[in-house]
């Protein structure tokens, strides 16, 4: 699925960055070469590393 429409950014390749240990959405962008832009995808971004950071034991 498709998060952001201005980068073509995808779910798994968010995801996979997260499970890398990234945890903020600019860094996450800035790896895969791009930045926000409209920022609309940014809420789901930052609900995606919410959900695929591993949780507090
Ligand atoms: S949809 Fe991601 S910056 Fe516009």
């Amino acid at each position: 699925m498709y998060v952001c429409i201005c980068n073509a950014l995808r779910q798994s390749q968010i995801e996979a960055l997260v499970r890398e240990g990234l945890r903020c959405e600019k860094q996450i962008y800035r790896r895969l070469g791009c930045r926000p832009q409209c920022g609309t995808c940014l809420p789901v971004a930052r609900a995606l590393i919410r959900e695929a950071a591993p949780q507090p034991a």
